[in-house]
């Protein structure tokens, strides 16, 4: 597997590659999520690249940039051993200049949910992966359910944007007792992954009213608002693959999404349906 630290050297190893492209962009500290990624990216394309870049154009101040977790020697372990052709790991002045286009996100999908609260971070999501698929030009790429509002942005912009690849998203990585895993997760300590899974659990129960019929959206809220109690909770929503918000729910066209804190740790979850 080779190691790419530079520009140049990403656009040398490209240059070199016959085949088709699958990329899985990421910010590091890799786990069995990301992993899930990785291996289908491995299975379904003839160059598989990963990128490991704490981009910090989505970091809006006061947010987790300096001590976001780092494992640089575990992370090229798993994509060496996972089959994956290259990594690059650059820096931050490798990726951004001084004077450079801004690219700001559609206000219909960046300024609600995850984008109400962190205003500016999906800029930041598109800024570096424009630059990311400028460089790599992949035939497909794999992002998780996981972020949906993000992989809904990303689907937008190569699709208006006239990008040629694919996006391909993929299921939600749970540990057993069905915490999503996130990076963010070394930020709990053992009494706080236990109210974690109140996350989960919401959408397990909404799940389950949605199997016996309940449809309606504000039914479907208040029983999770229910089982978050007493997390401090951002939102609980539901829209559809468009991310409009829906007062009842279409079975194939919907997601339900929630965002609480645990202690100073935010937690995401979302279950398609
Ligand atoms: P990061 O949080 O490292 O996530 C990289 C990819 O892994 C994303 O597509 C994310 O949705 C996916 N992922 C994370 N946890 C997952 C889980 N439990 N199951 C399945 N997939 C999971 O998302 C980012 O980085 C950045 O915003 C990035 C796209 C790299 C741009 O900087």
């Amino acid at each position: 597997m080779e190691i790419l630290r530079s520009v140049k050297e990403l656009r040398e190893f490209i240059a070199s590659c016959n085949g088709e492209i699958g990329f899985v962009p990421t910010m590091g500290a890799l786990h069995e999520g990301h992993l899930s990624l990785i291996k289908k990216c491995v299975s379904e394309n003839c160059i598989s690249i990963v990128s490991t870049f704490v981009n910090p154009t989505q970091f809006l101040p006061g947010e987790d940039f300096e001590s976001y977790p780092k494992k640089e020697e575990s992370d090229i372990k798993m994509c060496e051993l996972s089959g994956v052709n290259a990594i690059f790991i650059p820096n931050g002045r490798e990726m951004y200049f001084e004077n450079e286009p801004k690219i700001k996100a559609p206000e219909k999908f960046a300024n609600i949910l995850e984008g109400k609260t962190r205003p500016g971070h999906f800029d930041g999501v598109l800024r570096v992966l424009t630059k990311l698929f400028n460089l790599v030009r992949p035939t497909r790429v794999y992002m998780g359910k996981k972020d949906a509002q993000q992989v809904l942005i990303v689907q937008n912009m190569v699709k208006t944007m006239f990008i040629n690849t694919q996006i391909i998203p993929c299921e939600i990585v749970r540990e057993s007792d069905g915490l999503a895993l996130s990076s963010r997760n070394v930020y709990l300590n053992d009494e706080q992954k236990c109210h974690a899974l109140r996350l989960s659990r919401s959408l397990m129960n909404a799940s389950n009213l949605i199997k016996k019929g309940e449809l309606n959206v504000s039914e479907i809220k208040a029983c999770m608002l229910n089982t978050l109690e007493p997390l401090q909770v951002d939102y609980v929503a539901v829209v559809d693959r468009e991310f409009n918000e829906i007062s009842k729910i279409e079975l194939g066209n919907a997601i339900i999404l929630v965002a609480a804190y645990v202690g100073k740790t935010r937690l995401i979850d979302n279950l398609w349906v």
